[in-house]
């Protein structure tokens, strides 16, 4: 069993101390991942707030920080609606573990956020994807989780949902369609698929990606699925869009290669549009 889990009152703490800070009550949270945190230079108004300034805040198990991953709350005015932003995430291969992982989001829940936007980097494995894409995530393959690391493992806290949460529809409809169609209108490619959550931080090996293509994974990644099944286990609703910021290698005579540098600065070239689609979602809110 996956001890200590936080309770109720350790995440009504840490949402004390943001209240204190911001009088804003968002109900949109946005997690931004490797290379997208200037997403939240564009908030107005903003307060940021560190996440050592925050109480029960998860603490590094070892001191230690990813690069391009800086590590505060941003909260304020995105297309006139209060949001809290996440400007980088825990990962479960820096050493946290999955009730740490996912400590923000029900934060987040307490604050009273019930649309969780969720952003990362990922790999494409789908052979149509180009580096620089977006790909709209339509649903997951939660590897982490089947493989028992899952964030709901443990006493199930009624409060914030039920033992047994289903998955059907992770990812909500409306919020799809929405992002789909702000695309469009921009002028945006998104591409649309399966992301699978592996632990890293590894990559993976071309035998690993040809297997993960016929599992039909689209795109592979290090995070966000333990997020999404804490949101949903929470009844929020989920709207996730990955940065295919590389090419997965499928055969081990390649001569190409990852790397975290590059993750991060196709990640850069990416936020533009990203902010495009997350604005138009946010402004045009499908109730
Ligand atoms: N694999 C896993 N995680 C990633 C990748 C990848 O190729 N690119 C960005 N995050």
């Amino acid at each position: 069993m996956l001890t200590p889990a936080f309770t109720r009152a350790d995440y009504e703490a840490a949402a004390d101390e943001i209240r204190r800070r911001t009088p804003r009550a968002p109900k949109i949270g946005i997690i931004l991942g490797s290379g997208l945190g200037p997403l939240a230079d564009s908030v107005e108004n903003a307060v940021a707030i560190s996440y050592r300034d925050i109480p029960n805040w998860p603490q590094a198990p070892h001191g230690g920080h990813v690069q391009g991953h800086k590590g505060q709350l941003v909260i304020g005015s995105f297309e006139g609606q209060d949001v809290v932003m996440m400007q980088g995430r825990l990962h479960f291969y820096e050493g946290y573990n999955m009730h740490q992982v996912t400590f923000p989001v029900r934060l987040m829940r307490v604050l009273g956020v019930d649309t969780l936007v969720v952003t990362n980097a990922a790999g494409g494995l789908n052979e149509n994807f180009k580096a620089g894409d977006l790909m709209l995530i339509t649903d997951h393959i939660n590897l982490l989780g089947q493989m028992g690391n899952n964030g709901l493992i443990g006493p199930n806290d009624d409060s914030f949902g039920d033992r047994f949460p289903i998955f059907t529809q992770a990812y909500d409809k409306k919020l799809r369609n929405k992002a789909i169609e702000i695309a469009q209108r921009e002028g945006i490619t998104l591409r649309q698929g399966v992301y699978i959550a592996l632990s890293g931080p590894a990559f993976e090996t071309p035998a690993e990606i040809r297997m993960f293509r016929m599992w039909g994974a689209d795109a592979v990644g290090m995070s966000t699925v333990p997020e999404v099944v804490v949101a949903r286990h929470a009844g929020m609703r989920v709207l996730g869009v990955s940065s295919i910021t590389n090419e997965a290698i499928d055969n081990q005579d390649s001569t190409k290669d990852v790397s975290h540098q590059e993750v991060l600065d196709v990640g850069a070239k990416i936020v533009p549009n990203l902010v495009k689609i997350i604005r138009g979602v946010i402004r045009e809110f499908p109730e």
